[in-house]
């Protein structure tokens, strides 16, 4: 299976020139899935939210979604991608996985950043694995990376892959994924974004370094801090479900499940 992520600056409040962007990005990219970053049509900095409320999209029948859709059957590829979702008086900062067959899973971001919080409501359901290919795929977003119970939930649920939309600002989270992928033994990819948004006196950095890890934590791909691409690598995603560590190590059944009540209360 070929797999991949697009990095690029969307452009705050422009929907149709991000999506167009996307359009002729994905032209360079044969896979059978890409990854897209987090809020990849609306950008990530909102005056208010009014302002969101009037770029986020119902899912599925946003007009995102749909040129999403349209864009997997023309390129027979899945696309994960972060996209501003309303939904009844709420905005989440969600995810969709689209398939050339007309699929659409969503996934809505459970550990707001900083500002998200006076702006999204926080995911409401627990996260869910999907299957594409014969692939088993979770998604995460961003932020989710700093609580290692996201990417855990995904592999005991029989994640192989983690599509993982991003705009990262703080410097930790691409080697720190690697530990996510070691100690759940799963492939990541991680679509994070470049450039900088500013709003009023808030102004936001994004660190690039967009990549593919594989279980044993190796970089299979990894794009640059500032620049635009898109990098795609053969993965076999079979390779994940090998837990066994050493011979008498597994990663799953030597859990102690029954002294880790703590990490269940508040
Ligand atoms: C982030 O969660 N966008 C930092």
């Amino acid at each position: 299976m070929r797999v991949g992520f697009l990095q690029f600056s969307p452009k705050r409040g422009r929907k149709r020139e991000n999506l167009r962007q996307v359009r002729d990005w994905l032209v360079q990219a044969e896979c059978d899935l890409v990854v897209l970053p987090e809020l990849f049509n609306t950008g990530y900095l909102f005056e208010s939210r009014g302002e969101l409320w009037a770029l986020a999209e119902e899912v599925p029948m946003g007009e995102t979604t749909q040129a999403l859709l349209e864009l997997a059957a023309e390129r027979d590829v899945a696309i994960a991608a972060g996209i501003a979702e309303r939904c009844e008086d709420r905005l989440f900062n969600s995810a969709v996985l689209v398939t050339a067959r007309g699929d659409v899973f969503l996934y809505r971001k459970l550990h707001l950043f900083g500002a998200e919080k006076r702006i999204f409501s926080p995911g409401d359901q627990e996260p869910g694995v999907f299957e594409i290919m014969g692939a088993k795929l979770g998604m995460m977003i961003c932020f989710d990376w700093y609580f290692p119970e996201t990417a855990r939930l995904l592999m005991l649920q029989g994640a192989e892959i983690i599509c993982h939309p991003a705009n990262l600002v703080l410097p930790y989270c691409q080697e720190a994924m690697r530990t996510r992928c070691l100690e759940n033994r799963v492939f990541a990819i991680t679509a994070n974004r470049i450039g900088a948004e500013s709003v009023g006196a808030r102004t936001m950095e994004f660190t690039g370094n967009s990549q593919v890890v594989d279980p044993l934590g190796k970089v299979l791909a990894r794009a640059s801090s500032d620049r635009s691409a898109v990098m795609t690598v053969e993965i076999d995603p079979k390779l994940s479900l090998d837990k066994q560590l050493t011979s008498t190590n597994d990663i799953i059944s030597d859990r102690r499940v029954e002294l880790y009540g703590r990490l269940l209360s508040e």
